[in-house]
């Protein structure tokens, strides 16, 4: 059973709170040791698509859904997700980081997997309603945050292959401590591609992370942290991580590899390259073929490396390496460029540097606990 949300003009967006939610959230205590991505909040929100529209969304106690054997998602993997992070550290409100850039990527994502686009109103109710909903579960030190997961799946019931007509958008959310890699060490990936050319790398789907398991596998074997991708026609040129952009400094200069349609646009990767040129630092997207990077770092032009994304936020290289064992040394613990710049974009984010680009969004009243008379 579901009930209308009854007052202060909630009824507009159309979305519902489920029996009971109110005492889940009273119910909920949050773990002394939180781990990233591993601890759920006890509100999420559900809305879904049925014969070509959107329902209303409802916000739902955390916990399994029922799904059917045969729904599409199961065996065709037709499924897009986003990744970001609402912040509320030293008792600040809660504000999470350029959310229409999640909302119009998964709506990219979407795209290539025919999928229906999730309109504003439900992606908006989904982000902004949740983080309100878990606002008290927000962990509050530095590096901490409420990580949210949106994302959306063919539901449908059907062995044919095509597009499901069933679809549902989820959003869960997960406080999380800081997710530290600390400096990595990465091997250069000769053998196996993460996508294809004109396929589905440039889409946040699950499926490009499955792709890469095997290969995080290998570099676990190989003492490595994470696994550095080449293109997939010429395996010439850097690419990205499986999961986080990449950023050499060289001659003093910030590359990043150009958007090619296989890399992941990251959203990280666009504030730190807005961020640098905003500090006085030249920046170019461009092609970085790995072996010329390397002879690079060996004659010192090349002088730091970094990989960022929403997780890490900005995480420094210490070395890139072969499967043979050859490896290629980076300062240890990254550099200064590295460092001023994880720090400024992390105190924009944690709101205690004023945020000049217009990044953080704050929660509307109206997705408030209070507001909707739980
Ligand atoms: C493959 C891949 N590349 C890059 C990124 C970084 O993107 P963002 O900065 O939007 O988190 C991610 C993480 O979402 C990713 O999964």
């Amino acid at each position: 059973m579901t009930q209308p949300v009854p007052d202060h003009g909630i009824q507009d967006t159309g979305f519902q709170l489920q029996d009971g939610l109110d005492e889940a959230i009273a119910a909920f205590c949050l773990p002394e040791v939180l781990g990233f991505g591993s601890v759920f909040g006890p509100a999420m929100f559900r809305a879904d698509y049925r014969d070509g529209q959107w329902l209303p969304g409802e916000f739902q106690r955390y916990g399994p859904i029922a799904l059917e054997p045969g729904a599409k998602v199961l065996h065709y993997a037709q499924e897009v997700f986003e990744g970001l992070k609402a912040y509320r550290v030293d008792g600040r409100e809660a504000a999470l980081f350029r959310p229409e850039m999640n909302w119009r990527r998964l709506n990219s994502s979407a795209a290539r997997l025919c999928l229906p686009a999730v309109p504003e109103s439900v992606y908006v109710d989904g982000v902004f309603g949740v983080t309100a909903l878990n606002e008290a579960f927000i962990p509050g030190a530095s590096g901490e945050s409420l990580y949210l997961r949106p994302f959306l799946f063919g539901t449908e019931s059907n062995l044919g292959m095509g597009v499901a007509r069933e679809v549902s958008f989820m959003v869960i959310a997960s406080p999380s401590q800081a997710y530290h890699p600390g400096s990595m060490s990465l091997l250069i990936e000769r053998g196996e591609s993460r996508v294809a050319g004109g396929g589905i790398g440039a889409a946040k789907v699950g499926g490009n992370y499955a792709c890469a398991l095997q290969s995080a596998a290998r570099c676990a074997e190989l003492g490595y942290d994470l696994t550095l991708w080449l293109d997939p026609v010429k395996r010439r040129d850097i690419e990205e991580l499986s999961g986080m952009n990449f950023f050499a400094v060289v001659d003093g200069r910030l590359l990043t590899p150009t958007l090619t349609g296989s890399i992941l646009a990251g959203i990280t990767r666009d504030s730190v390259i807005q961020l640098a040129r905003s500090r006085g630092l030249e920046v170019e997207e461009t092609s970085i073929a790995v072996d010329e990077l390397l002879e690079w770092i060996a004659q010192g032009r090349c002088s730091e490396c970094f990989a960022c994304g929403t997780a890490a936020i900005i995480a420094p290289i210490r070395e890139l390496g072969e499967a043979d064992g050859r490896r290629c040394q980076l300062p240890p613990e990254g550099g200064a460029i590295t460092a001023s710049l994880r720090q400024a974009l992390l105190d924009i984010q944690e709101g205690r540097a004023e945020d000049t680009f217009g990044w953080m969004a704050a929660i509307p009243d109206r997705y408030r606990r209070s507001s909707m008379s739980l």
